[in-house]
């Protein structure tokens, strides 16, 4: 019985030993190759559509907003300078619709706004930068 199985296993052995060996791998490093070009243009698309602050994580941007900016922006309003809402018109209209320009001037602030450099990590800013975008698009709802 045993002997039977092991001259079985020799003999698929040598079945496996007669395909030509170099075609076999040739195709399957062809195939690798095909496999890893698809892998790095996946990852580059990738990377180019999600490259932060659109990979920025709006949930944590929300608490962020909760305790650094609701004060002044409770419901994308503005408390300091009625005029400067975080809605979409005005962001629009003051040149603030841009992931850019709100990190921009939450990292720096400007007149009434406190600048956040310091305060908050470049990664959180990214994030409420986000939310704000977010809410913007949502309407404040
Ligand atoms: C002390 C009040 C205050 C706090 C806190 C505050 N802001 Fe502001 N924010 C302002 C004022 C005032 C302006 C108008 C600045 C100007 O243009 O002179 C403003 C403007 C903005 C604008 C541009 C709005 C527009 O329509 O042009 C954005 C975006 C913004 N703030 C985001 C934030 C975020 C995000 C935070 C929290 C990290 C925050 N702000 C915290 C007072 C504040």
């Amino acid at each position: 019985m045993t002997a039977c199985l092991l001259t079985k296993g020799a003999d698929k052995l040598r079945i496996i030993k007669d395909i030509p060996l170099n075609m076999f791998l040739s195709q399957r490093e062809h195939k690798m190759k095909r496999i890893v070009s698809v892998l790095l243009v996946g990852i580059a698309i990738f990377t180019l559509a999600f490259s932060s602050p659109a990979f920025a994580d709006t949930a944590s941007g929300k608490k962020i907003f909760s305790a650094n900016c609701a004060s002044c922006h409770a419901g994308g309003k503005n408390l300091v300078q009625a005029n400067k809402t975080l809605k979409k018109d005005a962001l629009e209209k003051y040149g603030m619709y841009s992931a850019e320009a709100i990190i921009y001037q939450v990292t720096k602030g400007k007149n009434a706004m406190p600048a956040f450099k310091g305060r908050l990590k470049p990664a959180q800013i990214e994030d409420v930068t986000a939310y704000v975008l977010e809410q913007a698009d949502k309407g404040w709802q």
